[in-house]
């Protein structure tokens, strides 16, 4: 072919944008529509010699194209008239070949799709985990009452982890929610036992950024009430779902801590490649008064409950040392997982 459509019509765009003056858009028509050697003129004169197979497919293009840039140009005329001639909105516009000349023979283009950040496959690979164990899963407000990130769990106003240093307050009553805890009562007011369920979500903390602290980040809470759950159960469900995860030969080790909403509490830690303990996830027997808040009868039934952290889980399964990489937006990251 002698004549090349697609980038005929771009670089006709791309002068039409420089033109300031009407001589120079003058001198642009005569180039392209001159009667003996316009560019389109001499396109239109050479058509009569292609093949019947390429005139029927390039023809209707062509007197498209050739009615589009003359009403570029008559749109151009008018702008430099009136007072404004800043209206280029029609000249830049996407070129209208692209999507005319469609060669169904030509090389694929790549297209480059995007995929899950691996904090979110860390969660639905632990959905799928708990999944087989009978659990379900369900999202929670970010935005949370005072009531339910602290009070209905024991953490009462003089509680030194709700001190402001950490704790994001729109009001006095409402958070960001610091932990997905929030979400126990909150699901039991409106669940009978058994229950068994997940729930994932951000949280966030009025933490400085540095390698391991950001201040909105992912947990994973897991509740379970039954009439017969116990310490044992819960440290060998989550010693089965760690040995899921990280592999079956992945060494952990448990030891006694703190949360107001459980009792006993423990912290689950996980050996990482260059030799040190990592600290995963909290964990306890959810505390009489918290299933009492949750219109739940202690006397009746126990629970337990969990907050994992899949950043920090994340980072152990892929020798990740520093948390921003994972929200940062390089693709040179991104792009390995
Ligand atoms: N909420 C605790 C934390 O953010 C984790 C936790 C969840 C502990 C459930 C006990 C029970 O660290």
């Amino acid at each position: 072919m002698a004549f090349d459509l697609e980038r005929t019509e771009k670089e006709f765009l791309s002068s039409l944008r420089e033109i300031r003056t009407r001589d120079e858009l003058e001198n642009l028509r005569i180039k392209y529509f001159g009667r003996k050697r316009g560019i389109l003129t001499k396109i239109a004169s050479s058509l009569p010699l292609l093949s019947l197979k390429e005139k029927k497919i390039l023809g209707p293009i062509f007197n498209h194209l050739k009615g589009e840039l003359r009403q570029s140009l008559k749109e151009r005329e008018s702008d430099l008239s009136s007072a404004s001639p800043k209206s280029t909105k029609e000249i830049q516009q996407k070129p209208l070949t692209s999507s005319l000349l469609f060669d169904p023979t030509a090389p694929g283009k790549e297209v480059f799709t995007g995929h899950q950040n691996p904090v979110i496959s860390v969660i639905e690979e632990i959905k799928e985990i708990f999944h087989y164990l009978g659990f379900t899963y369900i999202d929670g407000p970010e935005v949370d009452l005072d009531l339910y990130n602290f009070q209905k769990l024991r953490i009462g106003k003089d509680h030194p982890a709700r001190d402001t240093q950490q704790t994001y307050y729109l009001n006095d009553e409402v958070v960001l929610r610091t932990h997905t805890s929030s979400m126990q009562v909150r699901y039991m007011e409106t669940h009978k036992p058994p229950i068994r369920v997940l729930f994932p979500g951000r949280t966030f903390r009025r933490d400085p950024v540095d390698a391991t602290h950001l201040p909105s980040f992912y947990q994973i809470e897991g509740l379970l009430v039954d009439n017969d759950s116990s310490m044992t159960d819960l440290i060998g469900t989550l010693d089965f779902v760690i040995k899921r995860f990280f592999g079956s030969k992945t060494k952990t080790r448990v030891y006694g801590h703190y949360f107001p909403y459980t009792e006993p509490s423990i912290e689950v830690e996980v050996l990482h490649k260059n030799g040190k303990w990592m600290e995963i996830l909290g964990a306890g027997m959810v505390h009489p008064e918290v299933l009492k808040n949750g219109r739940i009868d202690p006397r009746k039934y126990r629970g337990w409950a969990f907050g994992m952290g899949p950043e920090r889980m994340a980072m152990l399964k892929y020798g990740i040392n520093d948390i921003r990489l994972f929200y940062n937006g390089d693709l040179r990251f991104i792009n390995q997982f």
